[in-house]
Order: C-alpha cells, then sequence, then structure tokens
C-alpha cells in the first residue's frame, strides 16, 4: 500500500507548507535565462508549491510526481492560479528518460527537484537529465529550510519535544536539508559534469500554530497520522507548550543548487 503523501496528508502538505518567496523563483529564472519558449520540468512536484510560480515565467511547466494525490492538489493550485500552461504528469525519477521524446532533443530548459532529492537515485537522474537539457540549462536542487522540529530557535525544540511524546521516538530525519545532504548534491551535480553554483535566499516570516501542526502532519505518512481528536490534542499541548502563543517567528533559509550546462555547450556527450 502506498501511504506516503497521500490522502489527508496531501491537504496537509497544500494547506500548511511554506510556499517559495519570489526571489528563489527570480533566481532560477536569472540562471537558466527562462523565458516563454522554455520547457521545465518539476520533478517530485507535490502540491505544485514550486511548480505553479514557476509557471509565470516559462513556456510549459510539466510537474511530474508518483503521488496522485499531491498531482490533484497541484493541478487545481495551477487553475486557481490560472496557470494553463502547466501539465501534470504521474512519474518519478526513474521515468524522466520517457519525457525526452515529449520535449524533443536537448529543448529542456531546467529540470527542477524542491526538497525531494532525497527519495532519488541523484547520480543517475543528473547524468540522464544532460540528454534532455539545452544549452545554459540545468539542473536546480532546492531545500526548504530545516524542518520545524531541528531548527535553531527557542520554539523548534518546544515542538519537538511534543512531536516526540506524540511518536514515543527521537526525531531527527532532516531530510538531507542539512550541509552533508547538500554536499552529496554538490558532488553528484559536478560527478555528472555541470558547472556549479549555488546560493540561499533568507528571511524571516510568521509562523502560526496551525501551520506548525499542519506542517508535522505534512511530514508523515498517511498511515502514521493520528486519529482526529489526537491531532486536535496534539495543537493544544504544543499552544499550551509554547504559553499560549499562536504564532512564532520562522528564519526560513531556502537553499539553491545549480548544475549548469554552458551556453556555448553543444549537443555534450553524455557521461
Ligand atoms: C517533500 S515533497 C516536496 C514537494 C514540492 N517539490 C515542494 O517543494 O513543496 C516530496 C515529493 O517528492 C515526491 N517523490 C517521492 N519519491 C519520488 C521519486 N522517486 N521521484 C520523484 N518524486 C518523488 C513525493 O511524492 C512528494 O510529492
Amino acid at each position: 500500500m502506498r501511504t506516503g503523501f497521500s490522502g489527508e496528508v496531501a491537504g496537509y502538505y497544500a494547506r500548511h507548507r511554506r510556499g517559495y518567496p519570489p526571489e528563489v523563483i527570480d533566481a532560477i529564472g536569472r540562471t537558466f535565462g527562462l523565458g516563454g519558449q522554455d520547457v521545465v520540468v518539476d520533478l517530485g512536484c507535490g502540491t505544485g508549491q514550486l511548480s505553479v510560480p514557476l509557471a509565470a515565467r516559462v513556456g510549459t511547466l510539466v510537474g511530474v510526481d508518483p503521488a496522485p494525490d499531491m498531482l490533484t492538489r497541484a493541478r487545481h493550485a495551477a487553475r486557481d492560479a490560472g496557470r494553463d500552461n502547466t501539465i501534470w504528469l504521474l512519474g518519478d525519477d526513474r521515468n524522466l528518460p520517457a519525457l525526452g521524446p515529449l520535449v524533443g532533443d536537448r529543448r529542456l530548459a531546467a529540470l527542477t527537484v524542491a526538497v525531494a532529492i532525497h527519495f532519488m537515485d541523484r547520480d543517475l537522474l543528473f547524468r540522464r537529465a544532460r540528454t534532455l537539457l539545452r544549452a545554459g540549462g540545468g539542473v536546480a536542487v532546492v531545500t526548504n529550510g530545516t524542518p520545524l522540529w531541528l531548527q535553531d530557535t527557542e520554539w523548534s525544540p518546544v515542538l519537538r519535544g511534543c512531536l516526540q511524546r506524540l511518536v514515543g521516538r527521537p526525531v531527527t530525519a532532516a531530510c538531507q536539508t542539512d550541509e552533508a545532504g547538500r554536499r552529496r548534491n554538490r558532488d553528484a551535480l559536478a560527478a555528472a559534469g555541470y558547472r556549479y553554483l549555488e546560493s540561499s535566499v533568507r528571511y524571516a516570516a510568521p509562523l502560526t500554530v496551525e501551520d506548525m501542526v499542519g506542517g508535522v502532519f505534512s511530514a508523515m505518512s498517511a498511515d502514521q497520522l493520528p486519529a482526529p481528536a489526537r491531532r486536535a490534542a496534539f495543537a493544544d499541548e504544543v499552544r499550551t507548550a509554547l504559553d499560549g502563543r499562536d504564532a512564532v517567528t520562522e528564519q526560513v533559509e531556502v537553499w539553491l543548487q545549480f548544475g549548469l550546462l554552458d551556453r556555448a555547450e553543444r549537443f555534450g556527450a553524455d557521461r
């Protein structure tokens, strides 16, 4: 049974996960010189948090994800934003070569992977992507900050304590949002022959307890979700542990790691 990112989890994801600020979309657009003729694939697109704003900068945005419930949310988000230049495909990283005949030789301007690279065989993916990308295009690996329960703030350990009581074990998974995870991306992009660039976008933003708790549930699999009454009790526990506060301030750091194909590159050999 597939339980990852399905059912209610997809709903929590769409409603409570932070999207990406315009600076992130700008950086991707600038790096690959994106424009109205370009086709971009957002692999592991989830509910379209990155894909939908990125679609405003390109000709066609192809969102690919193995979770049907996430894709449906992405499609609705695109419709609500009036982004008719999007198409949503059920698939995963292993299916990337199947896009070749659709986009034509070297016609892809960029492949983006946001908070999903830890699910993929990145070495194979980056090598295969080269055969689809146009000169001056490339791969963008995006990380949307450290998980809420592992941040270096006064409220994050409080949340972690509540979460550990809920699940009955220590919670340590960082989903490769840390330096070690970024190093793996950097090394794999370099090994696949891309020119490597990186940058980050930092900002402070309010985080409501509702979004904090919804964000936690969005990171669980459907079969891990507590019963609805226990979820409500968890939200109360978090609020009480935060001295009754309804919101805190989150310091968000979005990392962008780019693998670039040089503008002069002409149908370079696959590696
Ligand atoms: C944490 S979500 C990120 C969603 C979105 N990119 C964002 O930034 O909000 C991870 C997504 O990766 C998808 N995923 C999991 N395994 C995958 C794979 N092997 N290939 C492509 N996507 C995958 C999941 O279904 C999920 O939608």
